[in-house]
């Protein structure tokens, strides 16, 4: 296997890095812009570390870009390496090209999973969407995802922004509505841990059936008496009243409820 540089110390890379080094993959250096982040990982991994762009590695054979997308291409301009090295970014939404000047061998290595440094991941549970500048490229990044034990899929950058966005509503704008729920509980003074259960009954019934078969709630029973008293109890609130109305409009737009 060859030998890899990992831009970032952030959420991705910790996990990443971590995933690479339990499969005995080489991890040679860590770069990022937070010492403490950047050397704690390094650490772990027990390779080496530098907060110097003009520090990095400069033989290396795979660059994994997992910084913002702003930070990826701004270090991608300024990152010296030889050139048959691979770049790659794990970003959902950033085109390969960001690579075509530095490399004819790039691609991409997004990990379709949420990760948050200080929890847990199973990496090899993770999908990875593939995408390659070339052939050869392609195959020593599937060859990667494959060590970790991961399924990967082939996929084009306007797939990836599909997925994405998927994974927005999914993830994002699910975790976003459980953190509005929490918080209506806790400003009364209610312990939010009531709701676990229907936290993990929810997930259940999606992951066995299908998310349109499990939908319940006033909305698609079209009981207007009960929205009309929900939103007077956060009418002083105009943050959730717009997403209640939101997700509200579109349960009955999704299941034709006039
Ligand atoms: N988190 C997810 O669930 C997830 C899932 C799939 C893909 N991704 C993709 O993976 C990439 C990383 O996401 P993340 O969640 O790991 O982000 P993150 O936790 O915010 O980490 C970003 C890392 O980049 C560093 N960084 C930012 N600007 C920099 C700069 N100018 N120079 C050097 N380092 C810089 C940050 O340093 P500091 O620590 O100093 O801020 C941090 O180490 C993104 O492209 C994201 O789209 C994320």
């Amino acid at each position: 296997m060859q030998d890899i540089v990992i831009l970032g110390s952030g959420n991705v890379a910790s996990h990443f890095a971590k995933a690479l080094k339990n499969a005995g993959i080489n991890v040679k250096q860590i770069f990022g812009r937070n010492i403490r982040s950047v050397s704690a990982l390094a650490k772990q991994i027990n390779c080496s570390h530098t907060i110097n762009i003009s520090d990095i590695i400069q033989n290396a054979d795979i660059y994994f870009f997992i910084m913002n997308d702003k930070a990826n291409l701004s270090i991608c301009d300024k990152i010296k390496i030889k050139p048959d090295s691979i770049l790659a970014h794990t970003a959902g939404s950033q085109s390969i090209d960001i690579f075509k000047n530095k490399t004819p061998n790039y691609g991409v290595f997004y990990p379709f999973q949420t990760f948050t440094k200080s929890v847990e991941t199973d990496f090899s549970k993770v999908p990875i969407c593939l995408e390659a500048s070339n052939q050869e490229t392609y195959l020593v990044l599937e060859k990667i995802a494959r060590k970790l034990n991961c399924k990967t899929f082939k996929i084009n950058a306007s797939e990836r922004e599909t997925v994405h966005l998927s994974g927005v509503f999914a993830s994002n704008f699910m975790n976003h509505c459980v953190n509005i729920a929490e918080d209506i509980l806790l400003e009364n003074n209610i312990s939010s841990d009531i709701i676990k259960p229907l936290l993990e009954q929810s997930f259940f019934k999606i992951l066995n059936n299908t998310a349109a078969n499990s939908q319940t709630g006033p909305a698609i029973r079209n009981d207007n008496l009960t929205i009309e008293k929900h939103k007077e109890l956060i009418k002083n609130n105009k943050q959730y009243s717009q997403v209640y109305e939101v997700l509200t409009n579109s349960i009955k737009s999704k299941f034709k409820i006039q």
